[in-house]
C-alpha cells in the first residue's frame, strides 16, 4: 500500500519523518514521484490539481491535510465514492482556541483603538464594558466554534451561537438556520466566524449581513476568505458601520500586495496561520484511518460530500 502527498504548501518531509516512525510499511510517495500508481491506495491532499487525483484507480482514502476540505469539494474532480476524512485533532483545536481568545480580546479590550492613540501620543483612557456584557457571537458550531465558544465563556463572555442544525452548548444561546441568523447577527458584538465554505455559507459576510450587526460592531474571520463579500466589507469599515475586522484568511491567499483590504481602516490582517496542522499529531490521526481502511472498520472525521462538510 502506498500513500501519495499532494500538497503545494505543506512540507512532505516533517509528514514522511511522522509516518516513519509509526507506519514503517506504508510506502510514503509525493507528487509528481508518484511510483506504480495502482498501488496508491492512499492520497493526504491539500488543494490539489483539477484532475490529479483521477491518476489512481485503487484510492480508498482521501485524506485532507487541514480541517476544512472546500479544496477537495469545490476545486477538484474527485474519484467517486471514495471516503474523505479531515483533521480534527487537539492541537489544531487548541490553535483556534487561542487565536479566538487572542482576538477577541483585542477586539474587545479596544487594542486598535489605543495603538491609534499610541501613534498619535495620545494619552486617553477609554470607557471599557466588563466581558459580561460583551456578547460575542459565533457562527459555525461545530468542532473548532463549541471549543471557541467554551474557551470564551471561562473568561465570562456573553456567548451566543448559530450552526445549521440546532445546537445544544452548556451556557451558550444556540441559534439554527436562516430563519434565525439575523436575531443571532443582531445580538452579536463581536461576530466569529468559523464556518466551512460550501455553496450555502459563500459570500454570508455582506452588506446584508454586516448591517444586521449591531453598530460598531466587529468581526473574526478564522475560517475561509470566500465566505467574505470583500468589497462590503471594506465599505462597512469605511462607512464605520462596522468597528473593526480580524482576517486570518482572504479570497486570494497570499493576499496580494496590492489588494485593497491592506489598505482599509480599521483591519488586522494574519497570513492564515490561526492554527494549522501538526504533521506529527496529523499523522497519528491520518494512521489511525488508514489501519481502519486496512482492517475495514468505520473511517473517523468523515466528510459529508452533500453537505460540503
Ligand atoms: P465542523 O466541525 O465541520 O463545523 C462546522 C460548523 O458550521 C457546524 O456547526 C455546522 O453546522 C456549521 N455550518 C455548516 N454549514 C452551515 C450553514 N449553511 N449554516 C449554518 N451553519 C453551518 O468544522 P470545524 O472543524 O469547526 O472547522 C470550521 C472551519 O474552520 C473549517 O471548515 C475551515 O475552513 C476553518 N479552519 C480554518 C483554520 C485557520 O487556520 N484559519 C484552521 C482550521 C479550520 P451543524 O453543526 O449543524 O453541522
Ligand atoms: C486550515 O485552514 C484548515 O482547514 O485546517
Amino acid at each position: 500500500m502506498s500513500l501519495i502527498f499532494c500538497s503545494r504548501t505543506d512540507d512532505p518531509d516533517e509528514w514522511r519523518g511522522a509516518f516513519a516512525a509509526i507506519m514503517p510499511d506504508l510506502e510514503f510517495r509525493v507528487w509528481p514521484d508518484v511510483g506504480d500508481e495502482g498501488a496508491v491506495e492512499i492520497a493526504l491532499v491539500w488543494d490539489p490539481m483539477q484532475e490529479q487525483l483521477l491518476r489512481f484507480a485503487n484510492l480508498r482514502l482521501i485524506a485532507s491535510l487541514g480541517a476544512g476540505v472546500d479544496h477537495l469539494l469545490a476545486a477538484t474532480t474527485l474519484p467517486p465514492g471514495v471516503p474523505m476524512t479531515r483533521i480534527v485533532d487537539a492541537n489544531l483545536t487548541q490553535g483556534m482556541r487561542e487565536y479566538v481568545l487572542l482576538q477577541t480580546l483585542y477586539c474587545h479590550r479596544q487594542a486598535p483603538a489605543y495603538l491609534a492613540q499610541q501613534r498619535a501620543a495620545d494619552w486617553r483612557p477609554l470607557d471599557q464594558p466588563f466581558c459580561q456584557q460583551r456578547r460575542v457571537g459565533i457562527m459555525g458550531l461545530g468542532v473548532l466554534g463549541a471549543a471557541a465558544a467554551e474557551a470564551l465563556q471561562d473568561i465570562g463572555f456573553l456567548v451566543t451561537g448559530w450552526s445549521r442544525r440546532q445546537k445544544e452548548l452548556p451556557g451558550v444561546e444556540c441559534f439554527a438556520g436562516l430563519s434565525r441568523l439575523d436575531e443571532f447577527l443582531a445580538a452579536s458584538e463581536i461576530l466569529v466566524c468559523l464556518l466551512p465554505l460550501t455553496p450555502d455559507t459563500e459570500g454570508i459576510i455582506n452588506r446584508r449581513t454586516l448591517g444586521a450587526l449591531p453598530p460598531g460592531a466587529c468581526l473574526i474571520n478564522g475560517a475561509r476568505g470566500g465566505l467574505v463579500v470583500e468589497a462590503d466589507l471594506i465599505a462597512a469599515l469605511e462607512s464605520g458601520r462596522l468597528g473593526h475586522a480580524v482576517l486570518d484568511v482572504t479570497r486570494e491567499e497570499p493576499l496580494p500586495a496590492d489588494d485593497a483590504l491592506w489598505r482599509a481602516p480599521n483591519i488586522t490582517i494574519t497570513p492564515h496561520i490561526a492554527s494549522i496542522t501538526n504533521a506529527r499529531s496529523g499523522a497519528e490521526l491520518v494512521a489511525d484511518n488508514i489501519r481502519r481502511v486496512r482492517a475495514g472498520e468505520a473511517l473517523l472525521h468523515t466528510v459529508d460530500p452533500d453537505a460540503g462538510y
